[in-house]
């Protein structure tokens, strides 16, 4: 059976992630930070599925937190089929984690960029899957403001932390020492799940307007279902995906010179933790 790890799996679309990857056989590493949430999941998909279900309650907006998520999993699995990064939420106040790092970067970025990094080191035939989105074109990065410090707006913030998701992507799959490994990327549509609501109501009450006229979460998870139910698929790297087919990502997201700043910043960061 194929051993999946999708994180940000209690709802919206990691949760219908894990249910399709489930119903096609999967053995499933769940992780979100609602430790309830998650083993009442576990119970549900291992009853109805009959397959294996782990689940880690960790808060991925710290970088300690995916280091020792990595070495939990390090220490009992020899081989990792699927790595899902699907975390992801929008601030619209800037809120910096216990780490001092802006928590849009945190979890949107530092975790992608830490999970990506670390299995790919370690588990020569991973599949790495990055959820990000269309919200990722007509934006820049701040090459000298990464963390969102001056003048925050959490759109800007939130597009910014998707464009780095494919810049990850695209410099993983150049590290990547042998083709038996693979690393893409996606838009995964626009969802109506719980996404934005964790601000304030005014800005909530947008978000759900907008979400209104959004696709299902089953709908939603379409693309990450295709990228690891279809063997045909395994092959292709370095990629980013909408509506099951590969397409441009924007101009600025293949510019090199950016995305080098971008790792070097993102690996000084971590090594501080490792
Ligand atoms: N919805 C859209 O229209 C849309 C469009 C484009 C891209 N995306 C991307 O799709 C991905 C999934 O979004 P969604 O709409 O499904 O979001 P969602 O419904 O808000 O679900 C987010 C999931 O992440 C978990 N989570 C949140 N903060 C966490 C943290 N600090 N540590 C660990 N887990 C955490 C939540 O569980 P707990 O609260 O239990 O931790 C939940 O399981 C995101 O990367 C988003 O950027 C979404």
């Amino acid at each position: 059976m194929p051993v999946s790890i999708i994180t940000g799996s209690t709802a919206g679309i990691g949760l219908e992630t894990a249910r399709g990857l489930a119903n096609n056989k999967h053995d499933l590493i769940l992780v979100s930070r609602n430790k309830k949430k998650l083993n009442l999941l576990k119970d549900d998909i291992e009853n109805k599925y009959q397959v294996n279900c782990e689940v880690f309650p960790y808060d991925l907006s710290l970088i300690t937190s995916n280091i020792n998520f990595f070495k939990d999993i390090k220490k009992k699995y020899n081989h990792i089929d699927f790595l899902i990064n699907n975390v992801g939420a929008i601030f619209m106040d800037r809120i910096v984690t216990s780490e001092g790092i802006e928590k849009t970067f945190a979890l949107n970025h530092m975790s992608y960029f830490t999970l990506s990094k670390l299995f790919s080191e370690n588990y020569s035939e991973i599949s790495i899957i990055n959820v990000s989105s269309e919200a990722h074109r007509y934006i820049k990065l701040k090459k000298d403001d990464l963390q969102n410090l001056c003048n925050y707006y959490g759109w800007y913030a939130y597009k910014r932390s998707k464009l780095a998701n494919i810049y990850t992507t695209y410099e993983i799959n150049q590290r990547l020492k042998n083709n038996t490994a693979s690393i893409n990327c996606l838009h995964p549509g626009l969802v109506n799940t719980n996404f934005a609501n964790n601000n304030s109501w005014y800005f909530n009450l947008m978000a759900n307007i907008i979400k209104y006229f959004g696709i299902t979460p089953l709908e939603g998870a379409m693309t990450t279902l295709y990228l690891a139910n279809n063997k045909q698929v395994r092959d292709l790297s370095g990629l980013y995906f909408d509506k099951c087919r590969p397409r441009s990502s924007s101009r600025e997201s293949y510019d090199i010179h950016t995305r080098k700043i971008l790792w070097n910043y993102s690996e000084k960061l971590l090594s501080k933790y490792l």
